[in-house]
């Protein structure tokens, strides 16, 4: 079949799914136009920078890092909010970097994720059938009809929330607030409070040597800027094509389309139909796209996927995002590596984790337990490894912030307390300490995957 012509909007001729109802088109088509005055939030060559970073993953020589807020809300907004997810990743990706010996790409959950999928379009509380919540870019959380109406102002909201988010995190990472030296004093604090310090002390007096080693040899953050900044780039999973589209800007230079409102983006699990919208969209933009892995997806459905996204077989263009659960990885997982294998399609592996893991405390409340998370990402590298390819990367839902959304961990945090600090607006994150000691408990599989 011959692929039709592609264009910025071409995507509103294809079947889609997960989209809102807006009540009026109009009012829509006024806050789509009014973004497209407004200015990106990336730009092409920082874009294609990722690309050659991930192209690294692909290679073997990077480990890639992705994570962040299930969905991003608007009221829980805030630079402290930003900050402590940033030090956390900072921290995760320093313990990454010495266990695996090889650069760490790091990619936020952050800055443009607002967009959300559900399992169902309406929701019914004691008898009230409204709208599911579907993000803050369409509607608010709230159970009531004019909470749960599809609002096109918060295109615009959400943008500019974007933006701020953006700005505070690129001031971060160059600025100084991501100087190792100051990342390592987090992690050294954190193992010494920590219950299981036992357990990560070794390793953290291990990155404390080559610090000081690095120091002895006279390279600091003073001299060496690698050691003072980093890159933090952003992703989102592209659901709200009108968003994206509005965003989608030709470069100057090279005459190709980027999607400028995050350096990556993502296919959901749900929205992954080669022939419909969202593959047509993601499929003309040059941005890294990554593509959501289920325990439904079929060998020849990614196959086709990957021809459709990727047909110059490009790296670093696509990382394949398997979230199958812990209890099918190891069976699931295989069939699709080996064929991808046989294909010659150069991509990065990564392990959601948390997707495939979800369950309803009796409470109520959706979790996720620690235990079953890292059951997955070992699955995870068991097959690459028997597989001899690559084991590229992890993503994670997570928060800096203290919340109580997953169980277990050190702190052993239990269904009873879910109630005590559950924020999310949609799946449970790892809380700071939950996110950090998987760093640490994955560091001797990263380890033996590098060796
Ligand atoms: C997500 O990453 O938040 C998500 C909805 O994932 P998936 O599409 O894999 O279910
Ligand atoms: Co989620």
């Amino acid at each position: 079949m011959t692929p039709t012509i592609w264009t910025p909007s071409s995507w509103r001729e294809k079947p889609i799914a997960q989209q809102p109802q807006y009540p009026s088109a109009q009012a829509l088509e006024e806050a789509e136009s009014k973004l497209q005055q407004m200015p990106p939030l990336v730009f092409a060559g920082e874009i294609n920078q990722l690309k050659t970073d991930l192209a690294k993953v692909t290679q073997g020589r990077a480990f890639l890092l992705q994570g962040g807020d299930c969905a991003e809300s608007f009221s829980e907004f805030s630079a402290n909010k930003i900050r402590d997810t940033f030090k956390v990743l900072m921290q995760m990706a320093v313990v990454m970097t010495f266990s695996a010996s090889c650069p760490v790409v790091k990619v936020g959950r952050i800055a443009g994720q607002y967009a959300k999928p559900r399992s169902a379009d309406m929701e019914t509380i004691n008898g009230v059938e409204l709208p599911s919540y579907r993000g803050d870019i369409i509607n608010d959380i709230d159970f009531t009809r004019s909470s749960r109406q599809a609002d096109p102002e918060r295109l615009l909201t959400a943008y500019h929330q974007a933006a701020s988010s953006l700005n505070l995190v690129r001031a971060f990472a160059s600025g100084g607030f991501a100087d190792l030296h100051q990342v390592h004093e987090w992690n050294q604090h954190f193992v010494s409070n920590s219950p299981l310090s036992d357990k990560y002390e070794d390793l953290a007096d291990r990155i404390d040597q080559a610090v000081r080693f690095m120091e002895a040899c006279g390279i600091t953050s003073r001299n060496t800027p690698q050691l003072h900044g980093t890159t933090l780039y952003t992703s989102h999973e592209a659901l709200l094509l009108g968003y994206e589209e509005a965003l989608t800007r030709r470069d100057s230079i090279s005459g190709d389309w980027y999607d400028c409102s995050a350096h990556m983006l993502w296919i959901g699990d749900r929205t992954r139909q080669p022939d419909h919208a969202h593959v047509e969209f993601l499929r003309g933009v040059q941005n890294p796209i990554g593509i959501k892995v289920g325990p439904t997806t079929e060998v020849s459905d990614l196959e086709r996927l990957l021809s459709i996204l990727n047909p110059d077989n490009k790296a670093g263009r696509v990382t394949l995002i398997a979230r199958m659960g812990a209890d099918k990885i190891t069976e699931f997982l295989p069939p699709l590596v080996r064929a991808v294998k046989a294909s010659g399609q150069q991509v990065i592996w990564s392990s959601d984790p948390m997707h495939g893991n979800t369950i309803k405390a009796s409470s109520g409340y959706k979790t996720r337990s620690v235990d079953a998370v890292l059951r997955e990402m070992k699955g995870f590298f068991e097959v690459h490894k028997a597989e001899g390819t690559h084991a590229g990367g992890v993503h994670f839902e997570m928060t800096g912030q203290n919340v109580t959304e997953c169980i277990g961990g050190a702190y052993q945090i239990t269904e009873h307390d879910l109630a005590e600090r559950y924020h999310t607006h949609c799946d449970p994150r790892l809380n700071g300490e939950q996110a950090l000691e998987l760093a640490f408990l994955i560091a001797n599989t990263l380890k033996a995957a590098r060796n």
